[in-house]
Order: structure tokens, then sequence, then C-alpha cells
């Protein structure tokens, strides 16, 4: 089963061919971040456009590099969200050519339920289930029970900002550029976790859920009131505020493996990224963790491809022609989850 991905949903183009949901043949990944950079943050309109440019030339570099014939595909995939919906309309208007020129069906993606998948590919033998599932990334932030791929319920999600949209608009506070996790990561290294004593917000409606805004809002404060920031100060406040939002993440870990019988972690998404969380993950749970590569931490065609062919394979995808973008709304994990074009996937929401 060979499938091509292609994913646009935020600020990377990325293609890739993948051979039965594992095997990546080939995979080219074109960053927009220095673009945005100078905004601080994504800039929509700006990465639609980007996304149009890099498509065409990341689409030849993959048949040229994996040797496989359009003729050769069994699919065409294409993230159908959540995302920009400008970002995302240029993926699937992108795909639907390249589908309608190769004569090949096509496949709408969910990009949360690709970063879990990206895990899953990585390794050799597939994870035991019942599985707790963590999505970090820049727009989402969810912890899922899985009991099979493709099952899932949602445990906790934010109430406000996702964790790396809060690592984005921290580093901004600090003077660092975008993306704000990788620099927060580094200069972290340098800093004392303990100096400053923040602490990431718990919802009363559920344990579960979370909140960043809070603690962004505190980072910025004290930074205010630290003026002017020297370099040692700068580095203990990265590393205090990356040790309250990892901490977030690590005691609703632990409340989950006290009251769920779970057996492995699943993680995906750019957050995952950071190696002082996955140090500390691994630090403090007893179960096998489940990491995507680096490269398929962040977004890319890869997973998507990966996704699709396992779709493929357990015949459940629905291939279409005529795919809508589904961008959503922030935070709302579960409306996106649970919306009709994705059979796999079944959301019950279970508030404490
Ligand atoms: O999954 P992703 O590539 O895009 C979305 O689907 O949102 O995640 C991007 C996010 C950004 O907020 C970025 O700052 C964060 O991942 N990120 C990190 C690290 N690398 C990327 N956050 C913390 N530590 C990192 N090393
Ligand atoms: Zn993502």
């Amino acid at each position: 089963m060979l499938i091509l991905g292609i994913e646009t949903s935020c600020d990377e183009s990325s293609i890739a061919i993948v051979r039965d949901g594992r095997e990546i043949l080939s995979h080219h990944l074109s960053s927009q971040s220095a673009q945005h950079a100078q905004y601080g943050g994504v800039f929509p309109e700006l990465s639609s456009r980007e996304h149009l440019q890099a498509l065409p030339l990341l689409l030849k570099k993959c048949f040229i590099e994996s040797e496989v014939s359009p003729a050769d595909l069994d699919a065409i995939a294409v993230t159908q969200g959540p995302g920009l919906i400008g970002s995302l309309l240029v993926g699937i208007d992108f795909a639907q050519g390249v589908a309608l020129a190769t004569g090949k069906p096509l496949v709408g993606i969910n990009h949360l339920e690709a970063h879990l998948w990206a895990a899953i590919m990585c390794q050799k033998i597939p994870p035991p289930f019942p599985a707790l599932g963590l999505i970090l990334s820049g727009g989402h932030t969810a912890l899922l029970r899985m009991e099979a791929f493709g099952e899932y319920t949602l445990l906790g999600t934010t109430v406000d900002d996702a964790i790396g949209e809060a690592f984005d608009k921290v580093a901004q506070h600090l003077g660092l550029s975008y993306p704000g996790g990788p620099a927060i990561e580094k200069i972290a290294q340098e800093g004392d976790p303990t100096r400053y004593s923040f602490k990431a917000g718990t919802p009363k409606a559920n344990p579960l859920h979370f909140s960043f805004s809070g603690l962004k809002t505190s980072v910025r404060y004290t930074a205010e009131a630290e003026s002017p920031l020297t370099k040692e100060k700068r580095a203990d406040l990265a590393a205090s505020f990356q040790e309250a939002a990892f901490r977030a993440i690590l005691d609703r870990v632990h409340l989950v493996m006290a009251r769920e019988e779970v057996s492995s972690i699943l993680i995906g998404g750019g957050v995952a990224q950071n190696h002082y969380f996955r140090k500390k993950l691994a630090q403090e749970s007893s179960l096998p963790l489940i990491w995507p590569s680096p490269t398929l931490c962040q977004d890319n065609g890869a997973m998507i491809a990966g996704l699709a062919g396992y779709q493929m394979a357990q015949q459940i995808a629905s291939p279409s022609l005529g795919l809508q973008a589904y961008p959503r709304l922030r935070g709302d994990i579960t409306e996106w989850m649970s919306h009709p074009s994705h059979k796999t996937t079944q959301v019950i929401e279970r508030i404490s």
C-alpha cells in the first residue's frame, strides 16, 4: 500500500510517500518559521501563500527520491483539519489536483490522530493497549484513553491556551524568537527551574483538564517586574516556566496512571520534541513510552500518509474527491474528533 501524504495545517508544508503505514520512502518538509518569526507567531495569510509555493517542489522531490511513479500510488492523503482554514484549503485543493491527475482515491486525515500514529509508525511492534495518548502541540493539549488505535475517550484538554502556544507566547515575553518551544528549551538548560514558583491552573470542572493562560501571564508579570532581564534571569524564567508547564502534564499522567489501567503512553505533537520533558516522563512513569522520532513530532506529511495507509489496510478509510476543510474551534477537540468524517474515532467525554 503506497500513499502520498500532504500536510499544510499550519506553518509546515510537507509531503511524503509511505509504504504500508510505516516505511518512509521519501519525506520532504519546508518550514515557514523564519518567515513568521518577525510577527512573533503564525501569520495565516502568509502561511497559505507559502504552502502554495512549496507544495509543487516538495511533490517533485518526493517522486524523484522514492523512484515511485504516480501510477504506483494507491491513494493520496491530505490533512483535513484541524488547522488554519486557508492553509488547509491550499493543501486540500492541491491534493484534489494530484488525485484527479493520477486517478487515485483521496483520503482526508485528522491531523491530531496522525500525531498519535506518528508514535506508532516509529515502533517495530505495536504498543500494548489500552494506552494513554498525549497530544502536545501548538494548537492542542489532549489526554486520551485509547482502547485501541482509533478508539478514544477524551480525559482532559485545555480550557484556554495549548501548551505549545504557551511556550510561543512566553518566548515572546522573554524576547526570544518564534517558535518559542525550542528557544525556551535551549536557554532553560542554563537556568534554575526552582528560582520562580510558577504553576499552571487546574480547572475546577475536571482535574484532568489544563489551563496555561494564567501561567503565561504570571511569567509575563514576573519578567516585567524583573526588568531589565539579565541573561541569568531570562534563563531562570524560561527554566521555571518549562518546569511548571510540564509539571501540569506529569501530574495528570500520575492521576491517570492511578485510576485507569493503561499499559503504555503514546505521545505526539511538536512539544514532544522537548528533551527535558522526555527525561522527566521517563523518570516518573514505569510504563513503556511510545515516542515519535523528533522529525515526526512536528507537523509532517509522513504521519498523514502513514495513517491513511493504516486506514486503507483496515478498510476504514472513506475516500472522496469532495473533501471539506475542518478548521474547528481551538480546544474543542471532542467536537472535531467525533466528526462523522472520522468513522474510526469514538470520543466520549468523561467529566470527573
Ligand atoms: O505539532 P506542531 O508541529 O504543530 C501543531 O500542530 O501545532 O507543534 C508546534 C509547537 C509550537 O508551539 C512549538 O513552540 C512547540 O511545538 N515546540 C516545542 C519544542 N519544539 C517545538 N515546545 C517545547 N519544546 C520544544 N523543544
Ligand atoms: Zn500538529
